[in-house]
């Protein structure tokens, strides 16, 4: 066995080799890491919820108003009318709270005759709405926004437009 060669040369080699070996590790470890990070930003899977959703068929509401939690939104129903009002008070986005009226109240909405049944009332900052969702009270700068409803093609169900907000005078007749 020979043994290690240890002239100053030798020495030499081995240290340029050792710091060429170094810093090449370095740069690997720096580019994976740059590129994990990178990686990170991008999301494997889409949390968007979509924006149209079904609620179920219409015989599972019942005549006047049904809270839908997950949606925040208030399903209108009168006879084989239906129309849906956002429960996302326009202040700050709490979620308005439906007060039943003593008394119905017959407004035109959307140049139509409607019986309103209920307000809103948001927890947060006390806006008012009336039942049509138009803001009376408090800082809520605009009304409760109306979304379009339409049936499903497939199984009848009520679907509910997240994206399209739809005029007062919408009304979906199933
Ligand atoms: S969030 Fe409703 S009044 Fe402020």
């Amino acid at each position: 066995m020979t043994p290690p060669d240890t002239t100053p040369d030798a020495k030499k080699d081995r240290r340029d080799f050792l710091l060429k070996f170094g810093t090449g590790a370095g740069v690997v470890a720096l580019a994976t890491q740059g590129a994990a990070s990178l990686r990170s930003l991008v999301p494997n899977v889409s949390y968007d919820s979509p924006t149209t959703v079904k609620l179920g068929p219409p015989a599972d509401f019942p005549d006047g108003l049904k809270f839908l939690a997950d949606e925040r939104l208030f399903i209108f129903r009168d006879g084989n009318t239906f129309h849906a009002i956002s429960a996302v008070c326009t202040h700050l986005g709490c979620t308005v709270r439906a007060e039943a009226l003593p008394r119905a109240e017959t407004a035109t909405v959307g140049g139509q005759p409607m019986q309103l049944t209920h307000r809103f009332s948001c927890p947060c900052h006390g806006s008012k709405y009336k039942g049509d969702g138009t803001n009376v009270s408090g800082p809520a700068p605009k009304p409760l926004a109306w979304y379009r409803l339409s049936v499903a093609a497939d199984d009848g169900q009520l679907v509910v437009d997240l994206a399209d907000q739809v005029d007062r005078d919408f009304r979906l007749t199933v």
